[in-house]
């Protein structure tokens, strides 16, 4: 896939995640073999004015690029000035959030509220393009009824502006994460715009990746919530596309992957924030295994990365055991 001037290895996209897809969680998955990945959501307005947390949100390191960082904001020029700091601190690509409908984003007229102001959006895109020559992206959803009218007209403004990709995420502001995303308009959206086309929503398992590629003709797949326990989703959606069948992740790569993503969480969080976060973060990475609820309740009260280390080497040695 190519945004912009920007090549992609292959057609993954990691989602933006609030609360989820930092650095340390970014790394992991781009070490998988996922083609893009992207930063949680980050506020324009916290960037503009200094706040060190936001500011750390645009925390990058060399083995996660391609990367691209998302904003939200309703202020074309806070947007744009926000956009060059996001560019300067290293993202590929900047993505604009059109479609987060939580209640406070769309209070200060962000995320899908723009899908209700189509001219704010315009005027958005518009600075933002001006302001950064990286690719620039727009994630959007179907719009605030079903039939994905405010979607496509959103897309083509978006178009019109510059912007080198969209992604959709086919479910209705109000629905939230209800019901299921309806990929039809993923399908028109592509015959209605010449960028390309990013699919999202509903990808649990590689083959619902295929699927969608095939019945709508997106030009990548994004995946959300189900990379969050199994991030090895992107090699597998890879494997199966190049060669008709996956593997089933083994106990060694999983290891490997959870002991790399506590230690890149301490260095990034520092280590009790990180502990107190790994307590439930390791265990999605383990879920239906067997002694998974054992392991869970054994790191309910981890404060050190050697802590955390000691549990998953009993753990993991267990499983191989089993497995003998
Ligand atoms: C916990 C959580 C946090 C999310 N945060 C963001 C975000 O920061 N920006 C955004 O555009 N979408 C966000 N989303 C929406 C996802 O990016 C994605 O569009 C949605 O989950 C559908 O994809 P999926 O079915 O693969 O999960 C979030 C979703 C979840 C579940």
């Amino acid at each position: 896939m190519k945004i912009g001037n920007l090549h992609i290895d292959g057609i993954t996209v990691l989602a933006p995640l609030a609360g989820i897809t930092n650095l340390p969680f970014r790394r992991i998955v781009r070490k998988i073999g996922c083609g893009l990945v992207c930063s949680e959501m980050i506020s324009a307005n916290g960037l503009t004015y200094g706040s060190p947390k936001t500011q750390n949100m645009l925390a990058s390191d060399a083995d996660e690029k391609p990367v691209s960082f998302q904003l939200f904001g309703a202020d074309p020029a806070i947007m744009a000035d926000a956009a060059v700091m996001a560019a300067e601190a290293g993202a590929d690509i900047i993505d604009i959030n059109c479609g987060c409908s939580v209640k406070k984003i769309l209070k200060g007229g962000a995320g899908s509220a723009l899908m209700k102001d189509p001219e704010k959006a315009r005027e958005i895109f518009t600075n933002v393009r001006k302001a950064i020559r990286i690719p620039l992206t727009v994630k959007i959803r179907s719009g605030w009824e079903p039939s994905g009218k405010e979607a496509f007209l959103l897309a083509r403004i978006a178009e019109d502006s510059g912007i080198d990709a969209i992604t959709l995420h086919p479910r209705t502001a109000t629905q939230g994460f209800t019901g299921i995303s309806d990929w039809t308009l993923i399908a028109e959206l592509k015959q209605r715009i010449k960028i390309p086309v990013i699919g999202n929503g509903d990808i649990t398992r590689p083959e619902d990746a295929i699927r969608m590629l095939t019945q709508t003709g997106c030009d990548g797949v994004m995946v959300g919530r189900a990379a969050m326990g199994n991030p090895w989703i992107f090699s597998q959606i890879h494997d199966l596309m190049t060669h008709g069948r996956y593997s089933a992740v083994t106990i060694d790569q999983r290891f490997s992957a959870m002991k790399a993503f506590a230690a890149a969480s301490v260095a990034y969080f520092g280590e009790l924030n990180a502990c107190r976060m790994m307590r439930s973060r390791l265990t999605w990475l383990v879920k239906g295994l067997p002694g998974a609820s054992r392991f869970r309740e054994s790191i309910t009260k981890i404060r050190t990365l050697e802590e955390a280390g000691g549990l998953m080497d009993s753990y993991f040695e267990s499983l191989r055991n089993e497995q003998d």
